[in-house]
């Protein structure tokens, strides 16, 4: 899978996005920002973080 930053203002990559989603079972935007911070600035990347979502849990 290619890595990529998704959250801009934090510095958070996809990889670490998807760990936490799969290793903590998460299901939504929140807690995803929770567990990774991503998605708490500016919000921009909030389209991409349930993108990851429903690529993982279908
Ligand atoms: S790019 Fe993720 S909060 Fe701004």
């Amino acid at each position: 899978m290619e890595d990529i930053e998704i959250c801009h203002c934090n510095g958070i990559m996809k990889s670490e996005i998807v760990k936490a989603i799969k290793e903590k079972g998460l299901k939504t935007v929140e807690e995803v920002q929770d567990e990774t911070e991503a998605g708490t600035v500016c919000g921009g990347c909030i389209p991409d973080i349930e993108d990851i979502l429903s690529e993982i849990n279908g």
